[in-house]
């Protein structure tokens, strides 16, 4: 590992561990008017009529009416309102705010509001969506000739769930009108300049009359990517109206139900097989966007791009849609996209394997690209792909193989024992050519007379880091020590553009960006001068460029690299599981900070091992999300996991800060199939299980109807 590898004490450790950071919902009380939305309590209805009571001193009363520029929130699309229009498309739907001093009092005006509905039947159910709010195909090679051709041809439907983000701190915002007529929100967020384009568009006004900080942020998870945007027009509208600070912060019910979280999925594999190999894959993606599309876009775009895995498959077809329903928005969360489709191809790949009586480690190990090939776009992996060696590595550390072969023996008495294996990768940054064409990040290094030199950059640290890592990139190329170089949260009307904090981009991508800038710094530095160096991206010269319109080219520069093992033992009288290992080797280039990457490992396959198997969320029949509460929504904790090993397999990366590549989302993606797969064989083998989470009462199903 490099010196840069080396661990240091977290620049925000002190502050978070002595309870003197500053969330959004510690700011002084003073003044500041408490916000509560009104929400739609039916799934799809016309807005016929709301009767509000006179408000008291001191109260208001917001909707759409009072949206002074354009309703609509600026996200990918502009479809989501800031308040309801004319109709509610989902329960829980903001129709309006009531804000003022006493939030007791703002509940009793709440609940004296009398809203008249037109109900409409909604749509729940994906399967039964006729509104396609996005269709995308591609594919390549001759899918006729190779199913014509096959010796045996599959079919198999998978579908994973609801997950929540769970971020320890729940969504919140405030909105403070400023003396000069400006507005200026802060909260908890992850994307300040989204934020920031979004409140522009809702108040109709400049750039100038409105900035963005981020508060220090209890985590994010892609669940702070959009819905901050939403939530900061409905308080920047309200505080306009009210000329009075306004602040909202949700409770964790509201927050799990009417908060985005990962699209549920539906996908079909149907997979030609000859010769004992995979020849073609011809998928249908389906992913279930809730009411608006939010990022659906952009989420389904790297689901698709995914759903070949990490396999050679000649001729593939992928079609891919983000469907509308009546429920909830749902948008990104760590993976994204990334984790439904890499279930489903290595389910898939797991269970053709099991029909040609094939370990389906061996199964998989033949069809593994390699660099030099195409990836499923047609663009290529240039760079090389270190799953034989990570795969060998979990092999040492669980005994893989052998434990694999000897778990798909028929196995007797109460406790039954299953291993399974994925392996997967991540893209880092936007897909395509996003970086260049739509973000075109900016950063700035401010070096004071002093010598303390400040980053800026639009990047948030939301638990990840990059207050430290940042810092440590910027100090190495000006051999400064780490004191001398910080990085605060930051405020639209102070640092550029360098793009949002998601997709695993802002290490990698502005990571560089930042190196690249401290170069420029070092090599004018002038002892006691104030002196600014700015950096642009750019894009590494070897990309295959990338077209949307025909999902061409080379969807990401490079990759980061996943293998995961679960090992489990099924107790058959209860059908619960105890994991008795999870091992997980992850290629992420060169680490930023040992502690840092390995925290984001541990933690990242633990969501993902909750997303597998416990973290079970689904809607009623009027289409409300049931499973409001930590009691009715179960996320894994270190006791669930007691044996969890990460290990890091450094394949550098020559355009990424020290060879780094992206590493945040990576560890979730592949725990899924993992788990399924071990599930599996520890239930016998003989039924093909298909779906995500798989909970003890799923299990139980299986034991009752298998007799096992
Ligand atoms: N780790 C913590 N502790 N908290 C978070 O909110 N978000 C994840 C991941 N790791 C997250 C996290 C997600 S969704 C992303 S996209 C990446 O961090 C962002 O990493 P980056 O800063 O390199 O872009
Ligand atoms: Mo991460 S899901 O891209 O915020």
């Amino acid at each position: 590992m490099r010196p840069i590898s080396q661990s240091v004490v977290k620049k925000d450790h002190e502050p978070k561990i002595t309870g003197t950071s500053l969330y959004v919902g510690d700011y002084d009380n003073e003044g500041v008017l408490t916000g509560k939305f009104l929400r739609s309590k039916v799934a799809r209805a016309k807005l016929i009529s709301v009767k509000v009571p006179p408000l008291p001193e001191g109260y208001f009363y917001i909707d759409r009416n009072d949206v002074p520029g354009d309703n609509n929130v600026n996200i990918v699309m502009d479809d989501t309102p800031v308040y309801a229009r004319e109709t509610v498309e989902y329960i829980g739907e903001p129709i309006a705010m009531v804000a003022g001093p006493d939030g007791k009092k703002v509940d009793e005006i709440l609940s004296s509001i009398e809203v008249t509905y037109e109900e409409l039947t909604p749509v729940l159910d994906i399967r039964k969506s006729e509104t396609v709010f996005f269709d995308y195909e591609f594919g390549k090679g001759d899918m006729e000739k190779a199913f014509a051709e096959a010796d045996k041809i599959y079919t198999e439907e998978f579908t994973t769930g609801y997950q929540d983000q769970t971020y320890l701190e729940t969504q919140g915002m405030m909105a403070v009108p400023e003396k000069d007529g400006k507005m200026f929100v802060h909260g908890s967020l992850q994307c300040a300049y989204y934020v920031h384009g979004a409140v522009m568009r809702a108040l109709g006004c400049g750039p100038a009359d409105v900035h963005i900080l981020q508060d220090v942020t209890g985590g994010g998870f892609g669940g702070k990517e959009a819905f901050p945007s939403i939530l900061g027009c409905q308080v920047a509208v309200a505080a306009k109206k009210a000329n009075a600070p306004v602040r909202i912060i949700f409770d964790r019910r509201e927050d799990l139900e009417f908060t985005s979280k990962r699209h549920p999925s539906l996908c079909t594999y149907k997979v030609a097989v000859k010769d004992g190999k995979v020849t073609a894959m011809d998928i249908d993606v389906k992913f279930n966007s809730g009411a608006y599309t939010t990022l659906s876009a952009v989420v389904l775009q790297r689901g698709i791009i995914c759903a070949n895995g990490i396999y050679n498959v000649e001729n593939l077809h992928v079609r891919g849609r983000a469907l509308k329903t009546n429920t909830t928005p749902t948008g990104a969360y760590r993976g994204f996209g990334a984790p439904q489709t890499f279930f489903a191809v290595e389910m898939m790949m797991d269970h053709i394997a099991k029909d040609l009586g094939e370990d389906s480690l061996e199964f998989k190990e033949k069809h593994l690209v390699k660099q030099g090939d195409g990836t499923s776009t047609s663009g290529i992996y240039h760079f090389p792909v270190p799953v034989p060696d990570m795969i060998n590595e979990i092999d040492a550390v669980c005994d893989f193989r052998r434990k694999h072969k000897e778990y798909a023996l028929p196995q007797t008495g109460r406790y039954r024992k299953g291993i399974g294996m994925s392996m997967y990768f991540h893209g880092a940054g936007f897909t395509g050519s996003g970086e260049r064409d739509i973000i075109k990040a900016v950063c700035r290094l401010h070096k004071y007379p002093d010598g303390t030199v400040e980053i800026l950059a639009s990047n948030g640290e939301i638990g990840q880091g990059l207050r430290t890592t940042f810092p440590k990139i910027v100090a190495k190329e000006l051999n400064l020590p780490l004191e001398k170089v910080y990085y605060n949260h930051p405020d639209t009307a102070r640092v550029p553009d360098s793009g949002p904090t998601v997709a695993s981009r802002s290490l990698m991508v502005v990571g560089e960006l930042l190196r690249r800038c401290a170069i420029k710094l070092r090599e004018s530095w002038i002892d006691g001068e104030d002196q600014i160096a700015e950096e642009h991206f750019k894009e590494p010269d070897f990309v295959i460029p990338f077209y949307l319109d025909k999902f061409q080219g080379d969807a990401y520069p490079t990759y980061a690299w996943g293998v995961n093992a679960i090992e489990v033992e099924i107790d058959t009288y209860t059908g619960l599981t105890k994991i008795l290992g999870a091992y997980g080797s992850f290629d992420v280039g060169t680490p930023m900070d040992y502690n840092i990457v390995m925290g984001q490992m541990e933690g990242g396959f633990l969501q993902g091992i909750g997303y597998a198997s416990m973290e079970y969320m689904d809607y009623d029949s009027k289409g409300r999300i049931r499973n409001n509460s930590f009691s009715d929504y179960l996320i894994p904790t270190a006791a669930d996991v007691p044996n969890l090993k990460c290990m890091l397999h450094v394949e550098e990366y020559p355009d990424g800060p020290y060879g780094a590549k992206g590493a945040g989302e990576l560890p979730l993606v592949g725990a899924p199939s993992a788990y399924v797969e071990a599930m599996e064989q520890a239930l016998g083998g003989k039924v093909s299980l298909n779906h995500a989470p798989f909970t003890p009462e799923d299990t139980m199903k299986v034991i009752m109807k298998e007799g096992i």
